[in-house]
């Protein structure tokens, strides 16, 4: 009866663990003294539940250089928001929008160090780490519509390329999409002379500035958080980037011209540090990759709308006139600007471009 007591009342203490055999009370000890140490021990379980669960969770620190309002904006917070939940909080994570935390070439650095453990950064900024393939997604007109492009982004070419970041302690888990480019600058971009000695901001891409070159216009590889300011003070005189970047940067505002030449495609690698993820627990990893999964739907479903909703804005805004070039216009600039594939052959390496050619069936149109 005096055993059955006790074993009962340290039963409903142990939250659920269930002791089949009876605890004998030891003979060197008062019967009380056995009934402070079951009690004792009894309050342990609780305090062992508590104390996991005040566990720190894990902290993922996601840096990005663009608005709250944007694909990628979007995508990252929808990723904090499901790891969150899908991991019951035992992930914390921490989205610094806007270059809050660093500009495009020191968060590179930061997630090679772990001093962040997440970035999205555009395509055109990998190859400083020396994965030059990654300009490949540079090259103008190479993509006709976000279906050709995604032949690529979910087929073996987009994933051989991901896999070159593990050399450099970069683990690549997904592409997000934000959709193709339209020039930018104070006088109308009509035809191909209208670039000419023009000071163009671009991302640090090699084909990027090939891509400028080729328009006559001088490329000024510019951090992204700098560029409204650089072309408010009249430092470059023009830009590229889609609408939403565009507008969501207030870039509009202080460019009087908008041409839709959608000739250059511009989307997202999200990167991971390598020794961060592999250290995780499986399942915990398994829910990120869930949660990832996610983010990229968002991601890939907002682009083309947010572009849509960002040029009808900028066009209500009254400050900026939109050009549609004709037929005759951008088949003029696509001939200029295709001369750059080969160009950049050697740098990117041919093999990644026919690879791609390959994907999409992309065939460069013969010269008249
Ligand atoms: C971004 O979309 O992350 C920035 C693009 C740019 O630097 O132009």
């Amino acid at each position: 009866m005096w055993e059955s007591t006790i074993c009962t009342a340290f039963k409903a203490h142990e939250n659920g663990v269930t002791r089949t055999a009876p605890i004998p009370m030891p003979l060197n000890v008062t019967r009380s003294a056995f009934v402070r140490l079951l009690l004792l021990a009894a309050g342990i379980g609780p305090l062992m539940a508590a104390q996991a669960q005040a566990q720190p969770p894990i902290v993922i620190k996601f840096s990005h250089v663009v608005a709250t309002d944007t694909p990628k904006g979007k995508a990252a917070d929808h990723f904090a928001r499901r790891a969150a939940e899908l991991t019951g909080g035992k992930v914390r994570v921490e989205v610094f929008p806007n270059s809050q935390l660093y500009r495009d070439k020191e968060e590179m650095e930061a997630l090679q160090l772990g001093a962040v453990q997440m970035l999205a950064p555009s395509l055109s900024k990998f190859a400083p780490l020396g994965v030059k393939e990654f300009e490949v997604f540079d090259l103008p007109f190479i993509f006709d519509n976000p279906q050709e492009l995604q032949k690529v982004t979910n087929g073996p070419v987009g994933q051989a390329l991901l896999g070159k970041l593990e050399t450099r302690g970069i683990t690549g888990l997904a592409y997000w999409n934000n959709g193709f480019k339209v020039m930018s600058a104070n006088r109308p971009l009509k035809t191909v002379a209208d670039y000419q000695g023009l000071r163009m901001r671009i991302q640090s891409s090699k084909v990027l500035g090939a891509q400028m070159r080729a328009l006559k216009a001088t490329p000024q590889v510019l951090a992204f958080s700098e560029t409204y300011a650089a072309l408010q003070n009249g430092s470059v005189d023009g830009t590229e980037n889609p609408p939403s970047n565009l507008y969501t940067q207030r870039m509009h505002e202080v460019q009087k011209h908008v041409s839709l030449t959608y000739h250059g495609y511009l989307g997202y690698a999200v990167v991971v540090n390598k020794r961060f993820w592999d250290g995780l627990p499986k399942d915990i990893r398994a829910a990120l990759t869930q949660a990832m999964a996610e983010a990229t739907q968002v991601a890939n479903e907002s682009a083309s709308k947010d572009n849509q909703a960002a040029l009808a804005a900028i066009r209500a805004s009254g400050k900026t006139q939109i050009h549609q070039p004709s037929a005759a216009e951008r088949a003029q600039l696509k001939a200029a600007l295709l001369t750059v594939h080969k160009e950049m052959a050697g740098r990117i390496g041919d093999e990644t471009i026919q690879d791609i050619y390959q994907a999409t069936g992309f065939q460069a149109p013969r010269p008249h």
